[in-house]
């Protein structure tokens, strides 16, 4: 288990597309630790994809719990390996950050709720069920699996704002 650096944009692993995991051993669980270690130690990450360590894996770590005011009805820590959607419902335009892409932010649309499946890394089958901030965190590293940065989301300039700083407390990143 270890802190790692983040990849930022643009990088190779960023935009391939991540490979499936399988069979779950002592390195994907170690993968598994240095995701949630690394998304604990940055601050306002909510959540972390493999590519994002350089690891081009389908695996993703996510805690809404940190935000200053937690979503209702978030499932606190997850992590999951070669996670898919299953549904994905309704539409809303709300301010994203990435870890991967520190000088913007951006305007995207997702969905407000999602089912997603994955693999625990104790080797367990997780469905989940998520609304609202927690949804669009799930989206947006499903995304990075997938090659896909906010930046490939936007539908104008207009919606990239440069930031003047790095993300401070209470900013949430992904
Ligand atoms: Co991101």
């Amino acid at each position: 288990m270890a802190v790692r650096p983040v990849v930022n944009y643009p990088a190779r692993v960023l935009k391939g597309i991540a490979g499936p995991v399988g069979s779950l051993g002592g390195p994907e669980r170690a993968l598994a630790q240095d995701l949630v270690d690394t998304m604990y130690d940055s601050p306002g990450c909510v959540g972390l994809a493999a590519p994002q360590l350089g690891v081009a894996s389908r695996a993703f770590a996510l805690d809404v719990s940190v935000m200053k005011r937690p979503p209702d009805g978030h499932h606190g820590l997850v992590v999951l390996f070669d996670p898919e959607l299953v549904l994905a419902t309704g539409s809303e335009l709300a301010r994203e950050g990435c870890m991967s892409v520190p000088d913007y932010t951006c305007d995207v649309r997702r969905s407000t709720e999602v089912v997603i499946r994955g693999t625990t890394p104790d080797g367990h089958a997780r469905v989940l069920e998520a609304v609202g901030f927690e949804a669009r965190a799930i989206q947006h590293e499903l995304d990075h699996l997938d090659g896909l940065l906010v930046l490939d989301r936007v539908a104008s300039r207009q919606d990239v704002f440069p930031r003047k700083r790095r993300a401070k407390k209470g900013e949430h990143l992904r």
